[in-house]
């Protein structure tokens, strides 16, 4: 019992000790376990991403045309500004861990993963910013493993936009569905049990 609040003691001397070098280095301390210029290459790559999404459903709200276009268009805007949040956060993390967050417009596809893609009907609109999300909800699951062990609050951030990207993938898919009866979301899993 007397040995474990010793070493106990020793580690908060330690932890102390610690915090008073390199203070300017601010959240980031030197049990920091993730590799930090792997961990903000990758912030900035979902930043970028996050971009290109606000874009793509921005420049898409003002494409949507025909009938059902109002209800389209809402839903478009809506996750734009959802997307901005999402950059928001993400360089908000990126400026606590000491890093650099990139808004610059070039090489901005490069880094995205999500592509700016256009199309010439609401349907077609609707398809690819379905895609989008899928990528999205991919690579972030990724990040979410890559942080795991190493970075929890990244973990917990990337986890929460995740869960918003999954609900937007369902929302696209729905729409889809909506617009488009015969066609069913893309989903092989269902495809293949069918
Ligand atoms: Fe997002
Ligand atoms: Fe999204």
């Amino acid at each position: 019992m007397k040995k474990s609040t010793q070493t106990f003691v020793t580690d908060i001397e330690a932890i102390r000790r610690r915090a008073r070098e390199h203070i300017r280095r601010g959240a980031v301390t030197p049990d920091y376990q993730g590799d930090l210029d792997l961990s903000l290459k990758l912030l900035n790559e979902a930043l970028a991403t996050e971009i290109v999404c606000v874009l793509r459903y921005t420049g898409h709200a003002f494409l949507a045309e025909g009938i059902h276009a109002e209800s389209v268009r809402t839903e478009f805007k809506k996750h734009a500004a959802e997307e901005q949040v999402h950059a928001l956060r993400l360089a908000a993390r990126i400026k606590q861990l000491g890093g650099y967050a990139n808004f610059h417009p070039e090489g901005l596809l490069t880094r995205s993963h999500a592509e700016f893609t256009e199309g010439e009907t609401l349907v077609a609109l609707i398809e690819e910013n379905l895609i989008a999300e899928r990528i999205a909800v991919e690579s972030y699951r990724e990040l979410v493993r890559y942080f795991e062990k190493t970075d929890p609050t990244s973990r917990r951030l990337i986890e929460s936009i995740l869960q918003q990207e999954e609900e937007h993938a369902e929302e696209m898919a729905s729409l889809l569905l909506t617009l488009n009866p015969e066609q069913r979301p893309v989903n092989p899993d269902r495809e293949s049990a069918a």
